[in-house]
């Protein structure tokens, strides 16, 4: 075996509550911000598919967990829905929090360590309505909620994540308009983005202080930022890119503060928000115990091209263009470039810049179009899927064998499942889902991924 990895290596796939359970409406759920956005806009969701059309997980969770299981993963992370586990955002729902213990338990009889994420994106609309993370009164409840959680789940659950991809909601919901409220206000986007440090700090250092058993991280998209050239404007571009996207939340989440430089770019531009030093001291005490990367694609940046029009709002784009590098290797399906040395980029500057935490790789996949196309005998033949996972493992390998801590690989996903605004245009999964009649079957990366698993590495 050439590229062996350790005993405990995890191998596992990640998903999430919104995207697999379905049943939006049913018991005693409330609406989360998805479920309102597409109510009001169904227009931005390609074919008008929304958060109900899943797979419904919430009731075929059994049959999933036994194909993982005969897959051989040994680790799955998904997360919670705040809305259906406290539907009016403070108070439990007992018959949901059964429902919960029952998959988290059923994971653990298979074998499969349950990673749990408290938050991925779904907001319940109660709490968009308070402020969503621009509402003190917000952090508060989810502390509230996550607390609930460690009580519920506490005996079961060994490994915690705050919240997914924090800066996504920030982007989408306050720069770039594809998340609700659909704004476009760097002040906005400022100030839900360092509550949301704060709510993770908060959750982070009552997990800590109560001692509750096992780890707690953070999930962060990391996007390495390259520039065009190594002219100073270049690569000043890509500086700032990488403070804005990346740093932002990697060094408050590691370091317990946040970049200087970002501090005084925001200052210079009168954009830097007012917080208390109280916060800060929040953010400073709060150490996650390992972090989890999703990483799909690098970020390639120029200096920008044009003049910045001064009366304009205020964007991270006044610092940077893309810029699209000649002969790059494209996932078209998704628009993302393909870069597997990306993920040994990371791996690498989390073990020299940031003390080598603990880390594993929480996301990591490939979503393709019309998979159809690739059927051979029944089944989808997605050599691409699995040139793609070989591909980023061996980068991991790499790194791990120079000194990373990386101590795992999430695959997303394990079934193809609804991807927010792409429905199911592109397909992730190592399983296929017929959406006609729901229908699970293996794609070749699953087979390929069990023999992965089965050898403990790839030749
Ligand atoms: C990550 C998210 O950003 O990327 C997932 O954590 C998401 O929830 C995945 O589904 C793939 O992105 P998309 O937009 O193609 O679904």
């Amino acid at each position: 075996m050439r590229y062996r990895f350790t005993d405990n290596f995890w191998f596992g796939c990640a998903e999430s509550a919104t995207q697999t359970e379905g049943f939006c409406a049913a018991g005693g759920k409330t609406p989360s911000n998805w479920d309102h956005a597409f109510k009001i806009s169904p227009h931005r969701f390609f074919n008008q598919t929304g958060p109900e059309e899943t797979r419904g997980f919430w009731q075929n969770y059994r049959e999933d967990i036994q194909l993982m299981r005969e897959t051989g993963i040994n680790s799955y992370r998904t997360s919670l829905s705040w809305a259906r586990l406290m539907p009016d955002g403070y108070h439990l729902d007992e018959a949901a929090a059964a429902r919960y213990r029952d998959i988290i338990l059923c994971l653990k009889e298979a074998g499969i360590e349950p990673i749990i994420t408290l938050m991925h994106f779904d907001l319940p609309f109660l709490m968009q309505q308070k402020g969503g993370w621009l509402s003190a009164q917000v952090i508060d409840a989810f502390v509230r909620y996550a607390e609930t959680c460690f009580d519920q789940f506490g005996d079961l659950v060994s490994h915690w994540i705050t919240f997914n991809e924090p800066i996504v909601p920030v982007e989408g919901g306050y720069l770039y308009d594809f998340h609700y409220p659909f704004k476009r206000d760097f002040a906005s986007a400022a100030r839900a983005a360092f509550n949301t440090q704060l709510a993770h700090a908060r959750a982070v250092n009552l997990f800590h202080e109560r001692r509750y058993a096992g780890k707690i991280g953070i999930v962060l998209n990391l996007t390495p930022s390259y520039p065009r050239s190594e002219h100073p404007a270049d690569v000043y571009a890509a500086e700032v890119a990488d403070l804005f996207f990346n740093k932002s939340f990697l060094e408050p989440s590691l370091n317990g503060r946040y970049p200087e430089k970002l501090i005084a770019l925001l200052k210079h531009y009168d954009q830097l928000p007012v917080v208390s030093e109280d916060d800060l001291q929040i953010i400073a005490h709060a150490r996650v115990d390992m972090l989890g990367v999703n990483y799909y694609h690098p970020r390639r940046v120029q200096a920008r091209q044009t003049a910045i029009n001064p009366a304009s709002p205020f964007m991270p784009d006044w610092f940077f263009d893309a810029y699209e590098m000649p002969g790059r290797i494209m996932n078209t399906s998704r628009g993302w470039e393909i870069y597997p040395q990306g993920i040994y980029d990371i791996l690498t500057d989390l073990r020299l810049n940031y003390g080598n935490i603990p880390v594993f790789i929480s996301e990591n996949g490939m979503g393709v179009e019309n998979e159809e196309r690739w059927i051979e005998a029944g089944q989808v033949n997605d050599a691409y899927r699995i040139d793609f996972i070989r591909q980023h493992l061996i980068a991991v390998h790499q790194a791990i064998n120079e000194g990373s801590h990386c101590f795992g690989y999430h695959c997303w996903t394990f079934i193809d499942n609804w991807s927010w605004l792409n429905g199911y245009k592109n397909r992730y999964g190592l399983y296929r889902l017929d959406l006609k009649n729901m229908q699970r079957t293996p794609k070749a990366s699953a087979q390929w991924y069990a023999a992965l698993i089965k050898n403990n590495g790839l030749n």
